[in-house]
């Protein structure tokens, strides 16, 4: 590995954009390699087994394109497939999570005794999030909840309007949120949701969303492992998809300007 070769970035699809945004913001000079997974989207709904599946596949396509990080910018292939790519991709490549950074920030706030979660149905179903916060900090409570809806509705380009506020309402009105001191967005699409969300809770709690938290864990450990590129790449970032949809490219566009040229490669075929 060496500072100069790309980082690389995984999703199912446009969320894990907000996670590479704040990346390239704290880090101009590295250059981003975004494969978004919109053939299999959502994971929320598919198995351990399929995720982990697509995840391996996509893992080296990204060493096929020499990235020095794999960064899964997706709460659930980081639930389902953390582990299994760690192992799989050894030392060709640094493998990255979204929740541990979240654990570590969320479990550190003292201010915080009760947290909420929200993530899709195998994030939740994983209970990953409880186990580690609960690892970290005994005494912290947890209430998570499952929106299946949320990542599919961004998706479809539903954010700030009526119909997204409608949808946050009903899944925060949830009896066991209303008591919570902070919120874990655990799911990287809901970013693009962050102000209906405080909205909702007329920003009395702590919002905690993956973006500048793993873009500024990305830093540490390529500044800890002298990975941190010196000067700017003239190389331009890269997105590829598996298919091609109109919000991704739009989502791409709006985060990263209209010099965002979006390749459609099926890794599969
Ligand atoms: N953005 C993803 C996450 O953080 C997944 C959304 C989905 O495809 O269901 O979990």
């Amino acid at each position: 590995m060496n500072a100069s070769q790309p980082i690389g970035i995984f999703d199912s699809g446009i969320g894990g954009l907000t996670v590479a945004q704040s990346v390239t913001r704290l880090l101009p000079k590295e250059q981003l390699i975004y494969f978004g997974d919109t053939a299999h989207l959502p994971y929320g709904d598919k198995s351990f087994d399929a995720i982990r599946s697509y995840s391996i596949r996509i893992a080296d396509f990204l060493l096929d394109k020499k990235c020095k990080v794999i960064l899964i910018a997706c709460n659930t292939a980081s639930a389902a497939a953390y582990d299994i790519l760690t192992e799989y991709v050894g030392d060709k490549a640094i493998v990255m999570n979204v929740i541990d950074p979240l654990v570590e920030k969320v479990a550190g706030d003292k201010s915080i005794q009760k947290v909420g979660i929200i993530g899709t149905k195998t994030t939740v179903a994983s209970g990953v999030y409880e186990k580690k916060l609960k690892d970290k900090r005994a005494d912290l409570e947890v209430a998570s909840l499952a929106t299946a809806l949320l990542a599919s509705m961004i998706e479809a380009g539903f954010y700030n309007n009526s119909v997204s506020q409608a949808v946050i309402n009903s899944y925060l009105s949830y009896p066991d949120f209303q008591d919570i001191q902070g919120i874990i967005l655990a799911c990287t699409h809901y970013p693009l949701i962050r102000k209906e969300i405080e909205f909702y809770f007329h920003s009395r709690i702590k919002v905690f969303d993956s973006t500048d938290i793993v873009a500024q864990q990305l830093h540490d450990v390529l500044f800890k492992q002298n990975l941190l590129r010196p000067e700017s790449s003239n190389m331009p970032h890269e997105f590829y998809v598996s298919d091609y949809t109109p919000s991704f490219e739009q989502t791409a566009r709006l985060f990263f300007g209209n010099a965002v040229a979006l390749n459609h490669s099926n890794i599969w075929a």
